[in-house]
């Protein structure tokens, strides 16, 4: 489904001691003049120092999960996140997550795409009711840091030949029939709307089982959050849990 909000934030990587948490939000929701949000998400299970700019390794710092998280609770009692989640989160960090959360995390949301398709993590989310939510669900093609292929994969392109439809939408179809949300981001009216038009035709079964062979590939792999010295992952293995 689409999820549309009032507004969705996304906690910033410089603002996760626990003393900067009701700061961040409150300059926000200033910034914004409203008196709340419906959802405030924790970018990464990353922090890095206040008030720092860019990727300098040296200004990564440990991240205590718990006692964050603690004070995203904190805003959600106060009424000022109606809702409460991360992002980026493995199945073993929402798992240890989930153990000490007093309000559980409403939401999950990660890349997720034909050629990342987080089985395994949504199969966790959907057990524990944490809504899974997909971003760059077209494999973020343009983005200059990625090599992206996955509107151009052949199943895509046969599916949407088939269908009279774009790999695009197709992209997008699926997700939702997976079950979890899609998050495509269009600067473009005619794309916006191609979009958009994904609502009244379904992928059949025969078709749909064909995205089970896609090799799998995360694209975003977080490497800026590792560093043998700085931080808290040495690799990008312990980043994801193994989830790579
Ligand atoms: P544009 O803004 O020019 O439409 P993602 O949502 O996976 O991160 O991907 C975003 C990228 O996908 C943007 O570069 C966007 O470019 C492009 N995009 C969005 N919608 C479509 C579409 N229907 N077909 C092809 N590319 C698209």
């Amino acid at each position: 489904m689409f999820v549309l909000s009032k507004s969705v934030m996304i906690h910033r990587c410089t603002d996760l001691a626990p003393k900067d948490v009701p700061e961040a939000l409150d300059n926000t929701l200033q910034d914004l003049q409203i008196d709340y949000v419906d959802l405030y998400l924790i970018h990464w299970p990353a922090r890095m120092k206040k008030g720092s700019v860019g990727f300098n390794p040296e200004n990564l710092l440990p991240l205590d999960i718990p006692s964050t998280w603690r004070a995203m609770e904190a805003l959600y009692d106060s009424g000022k996140a109606r809702a409460i989640g991360v992002c980026n989160f493995s199945t073993k960090k929402l798992g240890d997550l989930l153990e000490i959360a007093r309000v559980p995390p409403a939401v999950n949301q990660v890349e997720c795409h034909s050629s990342w398709q987080q089985q395994k993590l949504h199969a966790f989310c959907k057990s524990k009711g944490v809504h899974l939510s997909g971003y760059s669900p077209l494999g973020s093609p343009g983005t200059r840091w990625i090599k992206s292929d996955v509107l151009r994969h052949p199943v895509l392109k046969t599916v949407a030949e088939k269908l009279g439809k774009t790999p695009a939408q197709v992209a997008l179809r699926w997700g939702l029939q997976m079950g979890h949300s899609v998050l495509p981001k269009s600067t473009n009216e005619a794309r916006i709307k191609e979009n958009f038009d994904i609502f009244d035709w379904s992928i059949p079964e025969d078709l749909f089982v064909k995205f089970l062979e896609i090799e799998q590939a995360r694209l975003i792999r977080g490497t800026a959050y590792v560093h043998d010295t700085f931080g808290s992952y040495r690799s990008v293995e312990e980043l994801w849990d193994g989830e790579i």
